[in-house]
């Protein structure tokens, strides 16, 4: 995320490519480009084509939507949304990535998931998690360059257009939850230092720990 700040080319001071918290202003670009990806057919088992109006049902006051623009328009969204139900995994959110088709394979992808992890971690959330389809290159590609870690492999998750599926598990650690990790497996190769098996591996859950959760929505995969 830059604040809206945009970036400016050296040769031709445009502005290039800027990233922001999404509005339901943008509930209608949002709506576009999601249903680019469902015609697509290559990042999601959604095959209903999306209104405004659904997008706008996002909007939680939770978890964060961030958008990319390029000459004021909007070209990509990435968002978050409740992973379950249960209190315990208030930190925990799904997560999906969508890039206008004409903008994709120039780095928007990236940049807009650099800025939702960035916000997610303002949020208080401490995971990302979703799904891609084995065959999404891009995608895979995309999510190995900003930190996800491939979990496993669902078989035959569901059928699109009536064929059966493989998806890719992803996850990412955020904020504390990360930094705990790294801290306690370099603890864990120090065996005088401490980080024992007693060592607490919870981190602190600060976020909708009062607040009443949305119901979860799959928007991703
Ligand atoms: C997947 C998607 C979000 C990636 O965004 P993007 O802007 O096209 O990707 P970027 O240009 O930021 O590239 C990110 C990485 O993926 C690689 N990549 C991009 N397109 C690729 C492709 N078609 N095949 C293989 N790798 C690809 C890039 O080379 C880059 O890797 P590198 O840093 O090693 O060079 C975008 O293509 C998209 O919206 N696809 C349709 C919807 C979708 O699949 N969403 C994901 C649902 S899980």
């Amino acid at each position: 995320m830059d604040g809206g700040r945009p970036r400016w080319t050296a040769a031709r001071l445009q502005p290039v490519m800027s990233t922001r918290l999404a509005t339901p202003a943008d509930a209608a670009a949002i709506a576009r480009i999601y249903n680019e990806g469902i015609e697509d057919r290559s990042a999601t088992f959604e095959t209903r084509p999306r209104t405004p109006d659904d997008v706008l049902a996002w909007f939680d006051g939770i978890h964060p939507i961030v958008v990319a623009e390029r000459d004021g328009a909007v070209i990509a969204f990435a968002e978050t949304t409740a992973y379950r139900q249960r209190e315990c995994y208030a930190g925990v959110a799904e997560f999906g990535v969508y890039v206008a088709r004409e903008h994709r394979g120039q780095g928007v992808g990236r940049e807009v998931m650099e800025a939702l992890i960035a916000a997610a971690e303002s949020a208080g959330l401490w995971k990302l998690l979703s799904r891609a389809f084995v065959e999404n290159a891009a995608s895979r590609r995309l999510l190995a360059r900003v930190g996800f870690r491939e979990v496993g492999v669902y078989r035959r998750h569901a059928r699109l257009d009536g064929r059966w599926r493989d998806v890719v598990i992803v996850e990412r650690l955020l904020g504390g939850a990360a930094s705990g990790e790294a801290r306690e497996s370099r603890e864990a190769r120090r065996p005088t230092a401490g980080g024992g098996p007693d060592t607490p591996r919870e981190p602190h859950a600060t976020h909708g720990t009062s607040r009443t959760r949305p119901k979860a929505r799959r928007s991703s995969t």
